[in-house]
């Protein structure tokens, strides 16, 4: 949504007798934008109140309080308001229209004497279309409010205003950096913001023209790391930028030549004809087999960046925090479109008995999920991996939830020398001096995680023997090796025997 958009609604909300409008957001200067931008159409005096501050007549333009400091005027305070019981006495008496900003003020409002004179404030507006806007980084309001709020979805800043941030640093800047940005770079840089909140564009901004003194085209990947870190600051999601995945996949090549096919999902044309983009896809399988691995290969092949969704740590103990978590995580995964959102090992956050004990929360969320799968419209792709499949709800593996689930199995012999190659490599061996075809036979029944297993237990002994790594070692270490495949035989057969008949396997 453009902030323009998000300026009619909240003007929309105000004068159809919304007397409470709630905005949960850290972006208090986005706020302010917000609500003077709106109340100069509609010509509606602002207040703003914080407990440091008391209440005041907000200056009637934004921007120019501080900045710039043109008519170096603070506002005065109405006298006695810091208290805010004194400050919402004071508005029951007030009959003209207004908005009136209350900062943080959600935690004021857990004493029942406030609560209830915030209501009757709230209920005499509601007759002369006045507002109480209240803002916190994070609000839980008590139940009455929180069936009379509204609450205001302040999405994360779009590309226009991040465009705006950029121009207007760069115009702050002067002569202390200079600027080298063609309008590709702006667009890039633009790109590599979205997901931030404008404070923290600015800052990333101004630190990469400060640092050196210039702004150039090399600076986008210090704000795309800059944005990873601030993504799983917010503990909900980690972020790998397209340039920074390296998977490497062996085999696979179902599910690789599928992606191939699916990726004219996102083209122009597919737009033009209508054609709904690639939605998601599920892996299930056997433990170690590459399911996490491919995940990242998804969005490796699709040069898109890739959001990992923890959903262990959606879960609140407070009621309804843990769906505001999903929303918080999706919206932030619709704002940095097009990109792929990985759920790893979605049963145990979602599954059947995941749930048990939690009030039915699991379920609740995991009907926060299919909802917002079945709508969504951005292009976000979605790659859920499950380990377990008696514990996903069958809703899940219902026709045209995902477009297809895949089926892991244990590595076939092509595809065991190919991760015996990739891991090899990786550990700068030279394949050659290797008996691949005795080791991919050796390997039988093995999964690719234990495969990397032996490789690393074999180098630590040739390490510590002083010998280079042959072949013999590796031979040694697998014969010492129980894979689950014996130890957990019939799990796995059951598995596969449930899997198989239902399910693409991604060879
Ligand atoms: N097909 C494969 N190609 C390359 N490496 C593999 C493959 N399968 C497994 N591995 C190795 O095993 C590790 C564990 O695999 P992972 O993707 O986490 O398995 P899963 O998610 O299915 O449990 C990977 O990090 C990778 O090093
Ligand atoms: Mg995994």
């Amino acid at each position: 949504m453009s902030f323009a958009s998000s300026v009619r609604h909240f003007q929309t909300l105000v004068i159809s007798f919304h007397s409470i409008i709630a905005i949960e957001t850290v972006e208090e200067e986005r706020v302010e934008t917000l609500i003077h931008t709106a109340c100069k159409d509609l010509q509606m005096m602002v207040f703003e109140w914080s407990v440091a501050q008391g209440l005041m007549r907000s200056p009637g333009s934004p921007g120019n309080r501080w900045r710039n400091g043109s008519d170096g005027q603070r506002p005065t305070p109405i006298g006695k308001t810091t208290d805010p019981l004194d400050m919402l006495r004071h508005l029951d008496g007030i009959t003209y229209r207004a908005i009136y900003w209350l900062k943080d003020f959600g935690r004021h409002l857990k004493d029942p004497v406030v609560a209830r004179q915030f209501r009757e404030v709230a209920h005499q507006f509601s007759f002369n279309r006045s507002t109480l806007v209240i803002t916190e980084d994070s609000m839980r309001l008590p139940s009455p409010l929180h069936q009379e709020a509204v609450y205001f979805d302040l999405k994360l800043p779009s590309p226009d205003e991040l465009y705006q941030t950029i121009s207007q640093v760069m115009r702050n800047l002067g002569s202390r950096a200079k600027v080298d940005l063609s309008p590709e770079d702006i667009h890039a840089l633009v790109q590599a913001m979205r997901g931030m909140t404008l404070k923290q564009a600015r800052q990333v901004i101004a630190y990469a023209a400060l640092a050196d003194g210039k702004l150039i085209a090399t600076d986008v990947e210090r704000v795309v790391q800059r944005k990873a870190q601030v993504i799983h600051e917010g503990g909900l999601l980690d972020y790998l930028p397209a340039a920074a995945n390296m998977a490497q996949l062996g085999g696979f090549q179902g599910l690789k030549a599928w992606l191939q096919r699916a990726w004219v999902g996102f083209s122009p044309e597919a737009h033009r004809y209508n054609l709904p983009a690639p939605k998601g896809i599920l892996i299930v399988g056997v433990q170690g087999c590459g399911k996490s691995l491919a995940a990242k290969t998804v969005a490796r092949q699709w040069k898109l960046p890739l959001l990992k969704l923890d959903a262990g740590r959606l879960y609140d103990k407070y009621i309804g925090e843990s769906e505001k978590n999903f929303h918080r995580a999706v919206t932030m995964a619709e704002t940095m479109a097009p990109v792929v959102l990985w759920i790893d090992e979605i049963e145990k956050s979602m599954g059947q008995t995941s749930g048990e004990g939690d009030g039915g929360l699991s379920r609740r969320l995991f009907g926060s999920f299919l909802t917002w799968l079945q709508e969504k419209s951005q292009d976000i792709f979605v790659v859920a991996t499950a380990n377990d499949l008696s514990q996903l709800p069958p809703e899940l593996l219902r026709k045209g939830r995902f477009d297809e689930i895949f089926f892991v199995d244990l590595p076939d012999a092509a595809e065991r020398q190919a991760i015996l190659e990739i891991h090899l490599q990786r550990r700068n061996q030279a394949i050659s001096t290797f008996h691949l075809d005795t080791l991919v036979q050796a390997t039988e029944g093995f999964s690719g995680a234990e495969i990397e297993h032996v490789i690393n237990a074999a180098l630590y002994r040739a390490l510590y023997e002083q010998r280079q790594l042959d072949t013999a070692l590796l031979l040694h270490e697998i014969t010492s090796t129980v894979p689950l495949s014996i130890a957990r035989r019939e799990d796995m057969q059951r598995l596969r025997a449930l899997a198989q008949e239902r399910f693409v396997t991604v060879r």
